[in-house]
Formats: structure tokens, C-alpha cells, sequence
């Protein structure tokens, strides 16, 4: 059995990780987040009650689990507190379970306001970014002018990099954006009531992961977005602003590579996207509004509606040799069960999609649990995308609920 496994998003995002990661955490010890920020949104329901989150590892619905956001993680002290109490208030007991590193860069209020500012005044040209502050706070790690969360420790020093942070930024604001400005004092002393309240759950992520490998515990590295919107290997300069594939889990929470034993793929039976960029198999006409209904493809952070598709087997083919994926996890195969046809893109000529056509199933496989019990067309469907992409496919979700899968291969 594996003890080091990644789940990472294939495509742009949104492919149904939260709850993968959740179902694997039943016999997991801890889950990592190694990357992103807030920007996340991962859905869980369990007994029909929805948890969306965005900072906290999605292994935090199992009591026993330590939830870790690891070095690569951005992290904003607001949210963080915001998705607390929304947790505690649900009764989450999240106590010793929930630890960080120091070395995480803070996301602060300035971070946030320059990025809405840049969307604006790029106007048709923008990314469409969550305006959560994701790449302003990547942009100060990369420039070592960045405030990380154990600076915090050290109140007059953090106070002098805060205000020479917000010097430089608010020259920007102000003469580039002509934003408003911000000042250190209250946002410091913000920050060090926040650090009071989260240090002793401060801890060396890198050694502790050790630690539990030698202790032969299971960990799952939890992605956030998705291949497709990595910021060396995605669709620049219409990506995120971090590591979203295999290499991030590295260097953003300190295990080493060869801990990791199985890599899952998450792959949405067809496409989705958020934000402004290419989408090669993007639908204008009836399909993608049924896709989007039925998918209920709506941002889980944002709010936005999220632009739909049909399967993209050449984008993912560029994923597998990016990220060596193990296996695959296709999700929401249920949201196809009404189309007579199904197309998939096996090619690309020209920059338009060539597509294959598939007969649908044209019934329900909500409650199937066990492969032979689909209809054969969901079959020759599953088995068609595992020969093209030459990865097997472990385990199919077919609802949002977590018992709602069909597991074909048991790798944990
Ligand atoms: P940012 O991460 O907020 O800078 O946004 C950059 C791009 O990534 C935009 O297209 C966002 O819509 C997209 N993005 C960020 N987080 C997510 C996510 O969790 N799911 C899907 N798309 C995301």
C-alpha cells in the first residue's frame, strides 16, 4: 500500500480534488496543501451537508487527521480566521490538528487590493484572477521583500518590514493605480494578535512530515487548482501564480521526492475553466449550458460561472508527462448521463479540436458503486480515455457525496 500520495488537478482546476482528498483521509494520518492560497475552493459534502473550503486541508472532517499548509502555501491570517470560525461554528473540532509552517508568505490587505487594481486597468486584457492577492504575495517571496508568518515572532522587526513593504507598494498604488493607500500600524497590530493566536500551531513541516513517513504514516498532498493553470506549465500568462504540478509538493512542504509512492490525477469527464484564457474544446450552445447546470459548474470562491467543454485527451496527455500520474480519478461521469452523444477531443488541427463521438448512456448511474454495473457506453467511455492516456483509471465519482464512487482499483 502507498504511503505518500498526491492528488492533483489534471485540467484548470475545479475537477472535484476536495472530495477525492476527503474520501483517501479516511485512511490517511495527514494531509498537506503545498501551494496556492484562499484561491481554492474545495467542495466536501458529507451526509448531505455542503463544507466549502479554501485554506485548510480537506482531510479536517476526519477528527483524527493533521491538516498541513505547508511553505509554498500563501497565506492570508484573514481568511484563515474567517474559515475557522465557519469550521468551529460547525462543530469541527480543529484543535492540535491544523499546523503551518513559519515560512509561509503572508497575504496582506495590500496584496489583495493591488491585484483587483491590475485586473481593472487591464480590463478585457485581464487574467480573471480570484482578487484574492495570490500573485502580489508570490511576486514579494520571489523579490525576498515578502512578510512570512514567522516574522510575525519578532514584533519591532516585522513592524519595519511591513512598513518598508507598504512604502514600496503604496508608491505603486497611488501614482500607478491611483488606488488608496495603506498604513503598517493597525495592519500590524492585526497581524500580531492573528500570530498569538496561531503559533503554537507553528511547526518545522519538513521535519514533521519525516517524522510521520518514519512512523509509517499515510500522507496525502493535497493540489489546489490544476495543471492547466501552473505558472510554468499552464496556459501563461493565464495561469496562477504558483507550482500547481508534481514539483510543487517538493519544494513547497519539504518531503522529499522519493516519499512519494502513487500520484493521482483528478480528470472532470469534461472541461471546465474559470478566468479569461484558451480552452480549446470550450462549448457556446446548448451542450455547455447542460453541462454547467448539471455540473453545477459555478465558482466555489468566486462565484463565477466557470466556461464549459467536452474532454480534452490532448491537454491531458501534456499533463501525464508533466506530473507522472499513477493513476486517474474521473469525476462527475453522472453529469453526462442525459447527452445522446458525447464528444471527446483526441486531436488538435488547425487550433480547432478534433473530435471523436461517443454514444451516451442516456440513464442514471447515480448509486452504481461497482464498475460492471454501468451501462456499456459509460464503460467503453472510461475505457477509450484509459487507452489513450495509457494511465489507468482507479476510481470513478459519479455524485458529489462521498460515499458516491466507484472504485475500480484500491491503492490506499
Ligand atoms: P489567481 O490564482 O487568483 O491569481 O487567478 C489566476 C487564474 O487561476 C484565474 O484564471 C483563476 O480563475 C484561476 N484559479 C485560481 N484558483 C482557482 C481554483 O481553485 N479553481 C479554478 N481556477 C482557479
Amino acid at each position: 500500500m502507498n504511503n505518500g500520495i498526491a492528488i492533483l488537478g489534471a485540467q484548470w482546476g475545479d475537477e472535484g480534488k476536495g472530495k477525492i482528498v476527503d474520501l483517501l483521509t479516511e485512511k490517511c494520518d495527514a494531509v498537506v496543501r503545498f501551494q496556492g492560497g484562499h484561491n481554492a475552493g474545495h467542495t466536501l459534502v458529507v451526509d448531505g451537508k455542503t463544507t466549502i473550503l479554501h485554506l485548510v486541508p480537506s482531510g479536517i472532517l476526519h477528527d483524527n487527521v493533521k491538516c498541513i499548509i505547508g511553505n509554498g502555501v500563501v497565506l492570508s491570517l484573514d481568511a484563515l480566521s474567517e474559515e475557522i470560525e465557519i469550521l468551529e461554528k460547525n462543530k469541527i473540532n480543529i484543535d492540535c490538528r491544523l499546523l503551518m509552517s513559519d515560512n509561509c508568505p503572508l497575504i496582506l490587505p495590500v496584496h489583495i487590493a493591488l491585484d483587483k487594481a491590475r485586473e481593472k486597468k487591464k480590463g478585457k486584457e485581464k487574467i480573471g484572477t480570484t482578487g484574492r492577492g495570490i500573485g502580489p504575495a508570490y511576486e514579494d517571496k520571489i523579490s525576498r521583500r515578502g512578510l512570512r508568518l514567522g516574522d510575525l515572532s519578532d514584533e519591532k522587526q516585522s513592524l519595519e518590514k511591513l512598513t518598508e513593504l507598504l512604502d514600496y507598494h503604496n508608491y505603486i498604488l497611488k501614482n500607478f493605480y491611483d488606488s488608496e493607500i495603506f498604513s503598517p500600524i493597525q495592519m500590524h497590530e492585526k497581524l500580531i494578535l492573528q500570530y498569538e493566536a496561531y503559533k503554537d500551531c507553528i511547526i518545522d513541516v519538513p521535519e514533521y512530515i519525516e517524522k510521520l513517513f518514519n512512523d509509517n504514516k499515510k500522507i496525502v498532498f493535497e493540489g489546489a487548482q490544476g495543471t492547466l493553470l501552473d505558472i510554468d506549465h499552464g496556459t501563461y500568462p493565464y495561469v496562477t501564480s504558483s507550482n500547481t504540478t508534481v514539483g510543487g509538493i517538493f519544494t513547497g512542504s519539504g518531503a522529499a521526492p522519493k516519499k512519494l509512492d502513487y500520484i493521482l490525477a483528478i480528470v472532470k469527464s469534461y472541461t471546465t475553466r474559470v478566468g479569461s484564457g484558451p480552452f480549446m474544446t470550450e462549448l457556446f450552445d446548448e451542450n455547455g449550458k447542460i453541462l454547467s447546470e448539471r455540473g453545477h459548474e459555478v465558482g466555489a470562491t468566486t462565484g463565477r460561472e466557470r466556461r464549459c467543454g467536452w474532454l480534452d485527451l490532448v491537454s491531458l496527455k501534456r499533463s501525464i508527462i508533466i506530473n507522472g500520474f499513477t493513476g486517474i480519478c474521473l469525476t462527475k461521469l453522472d453529469v453526462l448521463d442525459t447527452f445522446k452523444k458525447i464528444q471527446v477531443c483526441v486531436d488538435y488541427h488547425d487550433n480547432k479540436p478534433i473530435y471523436k463521438e461517443y454514444e451516451g448512456w442516456e440513464q442514471s448511474i447515480k448509486g452504481v458503486s461497482e464498475f460492471k454495473d454501468l451501462p456499456e457506453n459509460a464503460k467503453k467511455y472510461i475505457h477509450d480515455i484509459e487507452v489513450y492516456l495509457d494511465v489507468p483509471i482507479d476510481i470513478v465519482s459519479n455524485g458529489p457525496g462521498r460515499k458516491e464512487n466507484i472504485i475500480i482499483n484500491k491503492f490506499f
